[in-house]
């Protein structure tokens, strides 16, 4: 999934940083805050640890629930008074076979719909349209778990074929090749050895309920960019409390799901209070050189809860305007904090 943030390409740096600093995490317990796509709890997952990670996005949960969760293909057992084939299969089969309906997105988001909005083609919202009526129907058959996960994929589905440059802060003029190809609902791979918590929660919140834990490891947002109005269409796929929509943008109301890491006067206090709150053995962190906190109030806040070391990453990002040509230096940073008094 194209993430703001999406910490795939920098696994084998946090890897090797962990195993520099001889941070033993096979088989440990770790919090993941601001778990995002669910990318560094799936390679703790893949390491056999007992993974707790949080998000205050729906979407989030969902995806966490699509790759993460299980650790190998559920079935939906529950379903066998509607479905013959009740296999992981046989659902998609029977969910991508649905006759096509003009509903709630098909209005929203479709070119011929209500509002001439292009996230996706007539035909793949009329699709979106009826599988979650139906996922919605299953609602009280499944188990919390397997409802989450189904709509993960719809979710993940919906997102290939979307008719954006990644984020949903505005749908295209001119339709990308991607977005004229049909939703198909796919299995995900199944590859955690571990376990996996996951909470739909604030971290300030989540972080309180925890005691020993080994790792707790954090990927704040780091600039201006609310995830709420950049991902609002995914969350309104898989909440789907059917709001009026507004703008040409059609963004939800994302009031209770502002973050304070994207507001430059609320940051720094909001990073000083989780951090102060935090109760593990070690504290890693992943920041970027361009965030809104510098690296030497990071430095400041971490050196008062134990002793901490900063591993760099080299990025570079291709900028091309009237001012700035060619390549800008960019790194991603992690901190990892040795907390002075674990209890
Ligand atoms: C940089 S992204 C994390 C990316 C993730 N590590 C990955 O690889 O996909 C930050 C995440 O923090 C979440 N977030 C922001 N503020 C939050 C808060 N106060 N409580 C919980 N989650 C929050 C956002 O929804 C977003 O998914």
């Amino acid at each position: 999934m194209k993430y703001i943030g999406n910490k795939t390409r920098v696994i084998g740096f946090i890897e090797d940083s962990l195993k520099k600093s001889k941070i033993d995490y096979k088989g440990k317990k770790i919090i993941d805050l601001f778990a995002g796509t669910g990318s560094v709890s799936n390679f703790f997952l893949k390491n056999g640890a007992t993974v707790y990670s949080c998000d205050n996005m729906l979407y989030s949960i969902c995806e966490q629930y699509r790759v993460n969760y299980f650790n190998n293909e559920p079935s939906f057992a529950e379903l066998s008074t509607i479905l013959k084939d009740y296999s992981l299969e046989g659902v998609l089969n029977y969910l991508n076979n649905l006759k096509p309906i003009k509903g709630y997105f098909y209005d929203n988001y479709a070119p011929s719909g209500k509002f001439n909005r292009m996230y996706f083609s007539n035909s793949n919202a009329e699709k979106i349209d009826s599988i979650r009526n139906e996922i919605s129907k299953w609602e009280t058959f499944l188990p919390k778990e397997k409802y989450l996960f189904l709509l993960g994929i719809l979710m993940c589905a919906a997102d290939k074929v979307s008719n954006t440059s990644g984020t949903y802060g505005a749908y295209l003029k001119i339709w990308r090749s991607m977005a004229l190809k049909e939703i198909i609902l796919e299995k995900p791979e199944f590859v955690s050895k571990g376990k996996n918590i996951i909470e739909l929660c604030d971290v300030a919140d989540f972080v309180k309920n925890y005691k020993g834990i080994d790792i707790v490891y954090m990927d704040p947002p780091y600039n201006k960019r609310q995830y709420a109005s950049n991902f609002h269409v995914l969350e309104n796929i898989v909440v789907y409390d059917k709001q009026n929509l507004n703008g040409k943008t059609g963004l939800r109301d994302y009031k209770l799901q502002k973050s304070d890491y994207c507001i430059k006067s609320k940051v720094k206090s909001a990073f000083e209070k989780l951090v102060k709150s935090i109760n593990s053995k070690y504290l890693v962190m992943s920041y970027s050189t361009e965030g809104l906190l510098s690296e030497q109030e990071i430095i400041e806040i971490l050196n008062k809860k134990g002793e901490t070391k900063i591993f760099r990453y080299d990025y570079r990002r291709f900028k091309t305007n009237s001012w700035t040509k060619g390549d800008t230096k960019l790194q991603e940073l992690l901190f990892i904090c040795k907390i002075f008094k674990y209890k």
